[in-house]
């Protein structure tokens, strides 16, 4: 066993962990035409405590097959005692069943013996090169306050704060709430906070949704029906407003409604009664009607689709979702939320974002709004090997979607085919040994289009004018670029000191 060479000095350091001595040397000797620093045990257990006993090597190689300490059990160990460890298993046995409980124990990927030289190099560059990645990021500080996630809703951008503001304004009364936006903007979410601050918290919340009830049924699962009203009906049923008394109804789709169940609801808001179906007894129900549509309700009116009466008695106040790309800004935290989330759930370990990945994510126009954001987020997690979601790891059509290729660093995709070890070798890198430089084919990590994408995106969010502001934050980067200096700051943008100086106030 060999002593492990400080991480601290370049270059990266392996460690490959073989009770084969041929296995290791001819690994070593792949390995080493890169001057990659390696280091070798011959068993589970000297690997484990090599790695105990740290610094941590970069990157692991670690057989599954090994007397003694199996593959699988030391990496249970070195996960445990270096977390974010990554690790490339060794086999010769390609099955389903050991790639899975590879990835599984948390592997970064495996490898099938006998190698391909050029195989192993790719791998371990992938390797390396996320293992650089997940340090550049930093370890991960919360940034959203405990109340947020109590509420379910993140969002600090200036039309989501007006939301929020709407939200603590009707949950003192009972008034009727028309909540529209494009699908995924969080309507439900907001009708359930509404719900959660007013009075009617301690009793129900029932959210019918509207498109997804037929016609002929929709009555029935509102307002009841009683025994024999139609066929089928072999009893006595309560609606959602009986069972919903005292308690709040959240009418989902409601531009969905047929115009006969658009009569009744109207019933309910004026008078606040309801009949069964096939029913004659008036019976009074207490609901309070939060409604939502991602139709336009107005030339719905306009077409006689939808009741005029019933349009205004809705919409009384009107909270109209913003779509995701109108609040660039709130990305980052409702990321964090995901994550945090899906930590919490223990669907996946993941707390982080590369800037490459999210660079990709600030582009992206989210048609889908905060659930198609939501969904891309915890496929990532759950393809990310460890605690940082990297460029790779963004499903392949959300990289497509912003100009990028389908597969990143020359590697299969992880998302697309999470087992298979890369299929051809990566270009190979700049100097040997150097802490890999970009893959000249590769995507650009932060380009000026996706930084000004983000700045455009903050700076249109906020009512105020964009250029004074942009020309704001441009001269007194100036100003501090240039020492203080007023005149070289004024040169720098090519303005007159006059003008430079008109700009920093
Ligand atoms: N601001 C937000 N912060 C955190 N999560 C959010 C936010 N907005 C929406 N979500 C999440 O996004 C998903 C979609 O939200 P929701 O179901 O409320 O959208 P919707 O507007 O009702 O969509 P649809 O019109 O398709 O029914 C939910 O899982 C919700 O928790
Ligand atoms: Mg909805």
């Amino acid at each position: 066993m060999s002593a492990l060479p400080s991480p601290a000095a370049k270059p990266p350091t392996i460690l490959v962990i073989d009770d084969d001595a041929e296995i290791r040397y001819s690994l070593n000797r792949v390995l080493s035409s890169r001057a990659w620093q390696v280091a070798e045990a011959a068993s589970g257990e000297q690997g484990v405590a090599l790695v105990k006993k740290g610094p941590p090597p970069d990157l692991v190689f670690l057989d599954v097959r090994m007397g003694g300490m199996s593959g699988l059990e030391a990496l249970q160990h070195i996960r445990a005692a270096s977390p974010k460890q990554l690790v490339i298993l060794m086999t010769a046995f390609g099955t389903a069943q050991t790639a899975i409980e590879a990835m599984k124990f948390g592997a970064f990927d495996y490898v099938m013996k006998p190698f391909d030289p050029a195989k192993v190099l790719a791998l371990a560059e992938n390797a390396l090169k996320a293992h650089a990645d997940m340090r550049a990021v930093g370890d991960y500080k919360p940034t959203i306050n405990s109340e947020d996630y109590k509420e379910g809703i993140v969002g600090a951008s200036p039309v989501m704060q007006e939301v929020f503001k709407i939200i603590g304004q009707v949950t003192a009364s009972d008034v009727t709430v028309m909540i529209t936006g494009e699908s995924g903007t969080g309507k439900e979410l907001v009708a359930r906070s509404i719900w959660k601050h007013s009075h009617r918290a301690g009793k129900p919340f029932i959210a019918v949704n509207c498109a997804a009830i037929p016609d002929n049924l929709i009555e029935s699962e509102l307002f009841g029906h009683e025994k024999g009203s139609f066929t089928g009906a072999t009893g006595q049923r309560l609606g959602k407003f009986e069972l919903c008394d005292g308690g709040t109804i959240f009418l989902d789709e409601i531009g969905d409604m047929a115009l006969a169940t658009q009569t009744k609801i109207l019933r309910v808001l004026q008078a606040g009664e309801i009949q069964r179906v096939g029913g004659t007894e008036t019976i009074k129900v207490d609901v309070r009607i939060l409604a939502a549509t991602n139709k336009d309700l107005e030339a719905m009116v306009r077409s006689k689709t939808f009741r005029e009466d019933l349009y205004y008695r809705l919409n009384v106040v009107r909270i109209k979702m913003p779509p995701l790309r109108e609040r660039f800004e709130d990305i980052p935290s409702i990321v964090e939320f995901c994550l945090q989330t899906l930590v919490k759930q223990r669907k996946a370990r993941a707390t982080k974002v590369a800037p490459e990945a999210m660079a990709v994510i600030a582009r992206h126009r989210w048609p889908g709004n905060v659930r198609e954001l939501e969904n891309v987020i915890y496929r990532s997690a759950v393809i990310a090997q460890g605690d940082t979601i990297l460029l790779k790891d963004l499903p392949a059509e959300i990289r497509e979607a912003v100009g990028l290729p389908a597969s990143v660093d020359g590697a299969t995709s992880s998302s697309n085919a999470p087992f298979e070890p890369p299929a051809s070798p990566a270009a190979p890198a700049g100097a040997a040994g150097a802490p890999l430089p970009a893959d000249p084919g590769s995507p650009p990590a932060l380009t000026m289009e996706t930084a000004l994408d983000f700045v455009y995106a903050q700076l249109s969010s906020a009512d105020a004018p964009i250029l004074p502001r942009l020309e704001r934050e441009l001269a007194a980067r100036a100003l501090q670029s240039a020492g203080g200096d007023t005149a070289a700051a004024a040169k720098l943008l090519g303005l007159t000191k006059a003008a430079f100086q008109k700009r920093l106030t």
